[in-house]
């Protein structure tokens, strides 16, 4: 595996290569974004994971300067898991001037949005940015942030970027606990209550599958159970699949998502659900 930091050392590691998968990251990895790693590895070419802390998808208040920065044990679980090459340019490679042209992606108010002004811009610019010093065939997110994942789909096709991107499922501990870089955060006390939100969106997920459908009710109602175990929630809120948009009548695919802070720890998570049909008479 080799560790490059300019874009520079990145075309000359790359001589020769016409496809590789690039697993964008910022560092602090776990079993997740190894996931992301081997999912990336399914596309057959030399994967190139980015490591990139960026201040542009942080606000005023956010844990930029906190937030762990641990490149060499990084390395050797990327090393471990067969990367091929580790991009971890630092800010004046990826920012040598100020940004003043940012992506300004749709949804940038809802949901995490509305919470985090001008991360998404954010985490779209820098995206189009390491796409292009990377050029990959094949970029990998997580659903585990579903707005980003949403919106990095939709910047892709409208921009005709030749990308395919990949899509992996959220990996989670035992109890269900979604992994994130940000689980390192909480307390023991806050750790063993972290898995209710997302026992919460599965109950809400539940409740839609088998036919309820008044969406306000049942958010409510979970929002008012993780209160009352001591959450802040931020939104706890079903969509459409389709539009990431408050559901119409039309829409039968959905998903619920939330973000809550347990103390100083912001968490997120979703479920992906849909109307139960009818088993089909024949196999
Ligand atoms: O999901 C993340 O880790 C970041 O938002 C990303 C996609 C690497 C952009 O900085």
């Amino acid at each position: 595996m080799r560790l490059v930091h300019s874009v520079a050392e990145l075309r000359q590691a790359l001589a020769g290569e016409d496809r590789t998968a690039l697993v964008p990251t910022m560092g602090n990895l776990h079993a997740g974004h190894i996931a992301l790693v081997e999912r990336a590895q399914t596309a057959g070419c030399p994967v190139v994971a980015s490591i990139f802390v960026n201040p542009l998808q942080f606000g005023p208040g956010e844990d930029l300067q906190h937030y762990p920065r641990t490149l060499a044990a990084d390395c050797a679980q990327l090393e471990n898991a067969g990367c091929d090459i580790v991009f971890a340019p630092d800010v004046t490679e990826v920012y040598p001037e100020p940004q003043t042209f940012q992506v300004q992606p749709p949804l940038a108010d809802e949901l995490c949005g509305a919470f985090r002004p001008g991360h998404f811009a954010g985490v779209c610019t820098v995206v189009l940015k390491l796409f292009e010093m990377v050029r990959p065939r094949y970029a990998v997110f997580g659903k585990k942030d579903y707005q980003q994942l949403f919106l990095l789909k939709a910047m892709t096709r409208q921009f005709n970027l030749d990308i395919e991107l990949l899509e992996c499922e959220t990996l989670r501990a035992e109890d269900d606990l979604a992994l994130s870089s940000r689980n390192g955060y909480l307390s023991s006390a806050e750790r063993a209550e972290a898995p209710r939100l997302y026992a919460e969106l599965k109950r809400v997920a539940d409740a839609l599958r088998s036919g309820t459908s008044n969406f306000a009710e049942l958010e409510a109602a979970s929002t008012d159970r993780l209160k009352q175990h001591g959450w802040q929630v931020d939104y706890l809120s079903v969509r459409s699949r389709n539009t990431l948009l408050p559901p119409t009548a039309a829409d039968q695919e959905w998903v619920v998502l939330a973000a809550a802070r347990l103390g100083a720890t912001r968490l997120i998570d979703n479920i992906e659900t849909g109307r139960a049909t009818a088993q089909k008479p024949w196999p």
